[in-house]
């Protein structure tokens, strides 16, 4: 079965066909990210204009780089939820009228279930169910994940989402937008020993925290300020991500373990190196299997739109041509 997807749910427009959930036949993306850069994060009004005048042009694209016709494919699949609401309507309206124009179904696709999704892109034999952290720009989940569109939550975010965090903590020490690379890289020739920060407790454990290291942070840099002292960026940079990944990896493996299932992550904050190496250090050390989402396919993209679609499709999950879009919906409830 051959499913279009379409994701325009934050600054990345981006359309893609794929087979049967697994095969990427085409992925196209247009990223806004070096013109939101220049506003230090996204400026929602800007990122919406983009989508309307990219999305023909990406859809084509993505058609034509699969070597299909429109009318190959078997329906089409859209992020309808979470993101900025005028850039999910941007999709949502151009998926409606080419599903309504080619008379295909119209799949509504939940955003982190697409993030989940990109998992299978990389492992043709992965099935669920496993553990995994979805974490994103706006969004921190550890899910189990039960079938293909079954998920429980299990801990999130209780204050900002990870990658939140890097983006804010980058600002706050000038490394520019976005902050998880900017952070990343930084942090290669920083010595994380030199500055403390808190480790960062939560009510729930499975729950995670961040925006207490972010004000570590920024009392850091005033303190440093207010004395006339020296600041290392990078060695600021290297502790705070310490604590981050430490936190996201630990969990991760410690709830694989427990229960007995594989352990995954995706979403943009899973193409840290850091957060990789250290949580493929555990699952080896604990003997969990470990899945890590393409580091091409972390990043927002619509084949894990298509993929996530795929699966919503064959479960019956299709919508009227009334769709709405949602600046925020639970992934349980898709
Ligand atoms: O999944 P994503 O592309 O968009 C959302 O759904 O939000 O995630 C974007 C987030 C940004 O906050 C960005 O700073 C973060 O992923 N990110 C990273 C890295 N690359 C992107 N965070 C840490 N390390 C990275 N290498
Ligand atoms: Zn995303």
């Amino acid at each position: 079965m051959i499913i279009l997807g379409i994701e325009t749910s934050c600054d990345e427009t981006a359309a893609a066909v794929v087979e049967d959930g697994r095969h990427i036949m085409s992925n196209v993306v247009a990223s806004q990210v070096n013109e939101h850069s220049v506003y230090g994060g996204i400026v929602p009004e800007i990122a919406s204009r983009r989508h309307v005048e990219n999305i023909s042009q990406v859809t084509e694209a993505a058609i034509t780089d699969a070597g299909i016709t429109l009318s190959q494919a078997d329906a089409v699949a859209v992020t309808y939820t979470p993101g900025l609401i005028g850039a999910l309507l941007t999709g949502v309206g151009f998926a409606k009228g080419l599903a309504y124009s080619s008379k295909k179904p119209l799949v509504p696709v939940h955003h982190l279930r697409g993030h989940i999704a990109s998992l299978y892109l990389g492992y043709p034999s992965l099935t669920p169910p496993f553990i995994c952290f979805v974490v994103s720009g706006g969004h921190s989940h550890l899910v189990e994940v039960k079938s293909h569109t079954e998920f429980k939550v299990l801990g999130r975010a209780v204050d900002d989402a990870a990658g939140e965090a890097f983006d804010k903590t980058a600002r706050a020490l000038g490394l520019g937008y976005p902050g998880g690379p900017a952070i990343e890289s930084a942090a290669k020739t920083g010595n994380r020993e030199n500055y403390s920060l808190p480790v960062p407790h939560t009510e729930n454990p499975l729950d995670v925290s961040f925006s207490g290291l972010k004000t570590s942070v920024i009392s850091i840099i005033n303190r440093a300020a207010a004395n006339g002292t020296e600041l290392s960026k990078s060695d600021i940079a290297a502790a705070f991500q310490h604590r981050v990944v430490e936190m996201l990896a630990d969990r991760l493996i410690f709830v694989a373990k427990e229960r007995g299932l594989p352990a995954a992550l995706c979403g943009g904050v899973a193409a840290n190196t850091a957060l990789r190496d250290r949580a493929e250090q555990l699952a080896e050390d604990n003997n969990v299997k470990l899945y890590l989402s393409g580091r091409g396919l972390c990043g927002d993209n619509a084949a894990m739109i298509a993929s996530a679609g795929y699966y919503e499709l064959i479960a019956g999950n299709t919508a009227e041509l009334t769709l709405n879009a949602y600046a925020s919906r639970d992934i349980e409830t898709g």
